[in-house]
């Protein structure tokens, strides 16, 4: 592989992207009714500081800080300014007439197809700790139960996983994912099939994991979990907003994801989805009849690649649960004429301007679209790494860098190590040099933000090893590479602009 000629070709990838996005972004200006430079005025009215940061398709639309180069979206992203001003407004409504209530359902029907899903499907939650306390806590396990998860969950999905084991006696096994040239698709599903047994009731993996950034087979793994009679449940933090999600295809069970990251609504949102049909059967699509604003719309929806029984579900916070037969989940009962995204989101009074604003994020990305959005941050992140693979080597990135961008690296997300001997993302590392390259690692963020103005993340990964492939890193000997999020307010000149800095302040050939 010739690095230059894989840089010109990511070069050209993203300015392909960038031109279909052109005509949404026409479009966004059209339904919001400002032009670009009235909404680039109300950024620059949010702060002082000159221009510095920000060339992306979109910038215009986000009021970050311009005096920083903001790349931690994996974190938590930034609302646009238009949502943030009828946030604000909605809730002086509310001060005016607190009586005042909101249409959630409304809501609901006009994000649900976005998602591939169904209204009845999807909840607005409050963010994915959220969405997987409730997945978890609501499905049926008993003790010696099995559910197959991974070595790199979040805390926000390894929580509810440890309730679920101390007060059910559900047992958590663990694959180790692999990383670098280790990493394949078909490595993951074995591992996952290495660990089935008879007691074996559910997978759980996050894709991409927030270590590693690495997205995982989605559909693949959830089409053997159905096969196999597993529950499948997704982490998907960061899928909202970042990627065209289509959950019926997909075929997972549950899934939770962030509506503040990579969605960039504001703080305590998300969406949840919880398969509640089996019919029609993809490719066959269906259409629901709903209201929006008081009006009949009709929606086409895909079909389910999942079409394996519902299996009990028991909502943990609602205050729409009656002991009534029949009712909405009663007893766990899925019936799939029944609203379950509506019993839900039935806790008690909700932020109504807060889901509104979800919603409203949802409807820019729709009209936007977004595949030409996941096109381009993934494009701009393949540029990214073409970049840093041309500088350190193919060593350098949690997964090794394919100009053919194949699944795994359809993610924004990029994962750089630096600091690791040969620049080697699986570099076998003793305690001590583990230590030394968290200090490192977390000396560069710092220097990063504070002398260069750009602000990523780093992440402590137990990453395989160069010299035993099937083993990962020990607790003791993780690695600390930088994490970095490229999104719609970022374009090449943000990306080398980054890259720049790091020669400054990491080591480098
Ligand atoms: C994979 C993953 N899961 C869960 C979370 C928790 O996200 P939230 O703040 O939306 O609860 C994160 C946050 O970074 C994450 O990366």
């Amino acid at each position: 592989m010739s690095s230059n000629f894989s840089e010109s070709q990511a070069r050209d990838a993203v300015l392909d992207a960038q031109e279909r996005l052109h005509e949404g972004r026409r479009n966004f200006f059209k339904v919001l009714g400002v032009g670009a430079t009235a909404a680039s005025g109300l950024g620059a009215a949010l702060h002082s500081t000159p221009a510095l940061a920000y060339g992306g398709p979109y910038a215009a639309a986000f009021g970050l800080d311009p005096g920083r180069t903001f790349m931690n979206i994996g974190t938590t992203g930034s609302t646009p300014i238009a949502v943030l001003k009828a946030l604000a407004a909605n809730n002086a409504l509310i001060a005016r007439d607190p009586t005042m209530t909101f249409n959630t359902q409304d809501m609901r029907n006009i994000i649900a197809p976005g998602f591939g899903a169904d209204p009845f499907e999807l909840v607005m939650s409050f963010n994915t700790t959220d969405g997987m306390s409730k997945i978890l806590n609501g499905m049926q396990f008993n003790a010696g139960d099995e559910i197959i998860t991974t070595n790199m969950e979040h805390p926000g999905g390894n929580s509810p996983m440890a309730i679920t084991a101390d007060r059910r006696g559900v047992v958590l096994k663990r694959i180790n994912l692999p990383t670098n040239d280790a990493y394949s698709d078909a490595t993951v599903l074995a591992r996952f099939q290495a660990l089935l047994t008879g007691n074996t009731k559910a997978i759980v993996f996050s894709s991409p994991p927030y270590l590693t950034g690495i997205r995982l087979p989605e559909k693949m793994l959830c089409q053997w979990a159905a096969a196999q009679g597993l529950a499948s449940v997704i982490d998907g933090a960061h899928g909202p907003g970042m990627l065209a999600l289509n959950f019926h295809d997909i075929g997972c069970d549950f899934y939770a994801g962030a509506g503040h990251k990579w969605q960039c609504g504001p703080g305590q949102t998300g969406i949840l989805y919880v398969r509640n049909n089996t019919t029609p059967a993809a490719p066959t699509t269906y259409t629901k009849s709903v209201t929006i604003g008081g009006e009949t719309r009709t929606l086409t929806l895909p079909g389910y690649t999942n079409t394996t029984a519902l299996r009990p579900f028991w909502p943990t916070i609602s205050g729409g649960y009656s002991m009534v037969a029949g009712s909405t989940l009663q007893g766990g009962v899925r019936d799939p004429a029944d609203n379950v995204a509506a019993t839900l989101m039935s806790i008690g009074n909700p932020s109504y301007p807060a889901l509104r604003a979800l919603q409203e994020c949802c409807s820019m990305w729709d009209s936007w679209g977004r595949q030409n959005i996941e096109n381009y941050i993934v494009a701009l992140a393949q540029y990214l790494r073409s970049r840093l693979t041309a500088i350190w080597g193919s060593r350098c990135l949690a997964t090794v860098y394919d100009a053919n961008t194949p699944h795994h690296a359809r993610i924004a997300l990029t994962s750089f190590n630096p600091f690791s001997p040969g620049y080697d993302y699986n570099a076998v590392l003793s305690p001590a040099q583990a230590t030394a390259q968290t200090a490192a690692s977390n000396a560069a963020v710092a220097t990063l933000r504070d002398t260069h103005a750009v602000v990523v993340r780093n992440t402590a990964v137990p990453h395989s090893l160069r010299g035993n492939p099937a083993a990962n890193a020990d607790p003791t000997t993780m690695s600390h590479p930088l994490r970095i999020s490229t999104h719609l307010f970022h374009n090449m000149a943000d990306v080398d602009n980054l890259v720049a800095k790091l020669l400054l302040v990491v080591p480098h050939p």
